[in-house]
């Protein structure tokens, strides 16, 4: 045994099956090439014909609808301002995180969500089912200055989306890019884009009024408002129609 142990190959060198490993599988390069590639492709034939015989993708349901233009607004804001670092955008299936914010969040909930804002950390809570929790003033608020709604917040004040404009004709080129990935748009034509923009900011800027803020419905709030509102609301919809919440 001593002696095995000295000899590089270990104790089992010594043993039947070591000198059959040394021998046949080793000591011929070409076979045990031939070897290793035969037990790796078992591995990647498990992990890929499945890909291609399993239905692909998510279940597509009808109810999922596009972000209208005013909430692509929102979107390309909440993207810019990068809210994904310290918020996620997935309820996981675990007890708890059902208790707080509702139902876990399904794959088919994420059609249009390009690119997806599942985010990674969880600095402030997640806001998949955040659309219909607050009335819009909450989030004007909010964003202005989040230790006015939420005392002790961490949450940085992003008070420029009380000033800043939304410029139709760049929201335009992102639903455009949309539109060529597949999402159903009924026109891409910048004059649509505004009017819907105008149509869809004017009721949140009327709700606004009604708690006593003054503001115009081309103003970057009014877009994020309008895309923090509809987080989740399809999903919603349908939980709510089954009965499961
Ligand atoms: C530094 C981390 C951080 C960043 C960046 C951040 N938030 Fe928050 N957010 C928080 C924390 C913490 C809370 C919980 C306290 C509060 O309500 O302010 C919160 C709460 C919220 C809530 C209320 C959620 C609920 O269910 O009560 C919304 C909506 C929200 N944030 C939106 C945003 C948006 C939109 C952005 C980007 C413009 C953003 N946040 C950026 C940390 C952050």
């Amino acid at each position: 045994m001593a002696e095995n142990e000295t000899n590089g190959g270990g104790q089992e060198s010594g043993t039947a099956y070591g000198r059959f490993h040394r021998r046949v599988l080793e000591g011929r390069a070409a076979l045990f090439a031939v070897a290793t590639t035969v037990a790796i492709s078992i591995g990647g034939i498990v992990e890929i014909v499945p890909m291609f015989t399993a239905s692909l993708g998510p279940e597509v349901r009808a109810d999922v609808t596009p972000y209208t233009p005013l909430e692509v607004a929102g979107r390309d804001i909440y993207t810019r301002e990068g809210c994904y670092l310290c918020h996620s955008q997935m309820v996981r299936p675990m007890r708890a995180e059902i208790l707080r914010y509702g139902e876990w969040s399904r794959a088919w909930e994420y059609r249009y969500d390009r690119p997806f804002q599942l985010g990674s950390r969880r600095l402030g809570p997640d806001l998949h089912r955040v659309g219909g929790k607050y009335p819009d003033a909450w989030h004007y608020q909010h964003m202005q200055d989040p230790r006015s709604t939420s005392p002790g917040s961490v949450m940085p004040a992003y008070s420029w989306l009380l000033d800043w404009m939304v410029e139709p004709a760049d929201i335009t080129s992102s639903v455009r890019a949309l539109a060529a990935l597949g999402t159903p748009y009924e026109s891409t034509e910048e004059d649509w884009v505004r009017g819907q923009m105008q149509s869809q900011g004017q009721t949140i800027v009327e709700n606004l009024a009604q708690a006593g803020i003054e503001t115009t419905w081309d103003r970057e709030i009014i877009a994020m408002i309008a895309y923090l509102q509809r987080l989740g609301r399809d999903g919603n919809a349908v939980f709510r129609a089954e009965g499961s919440q």
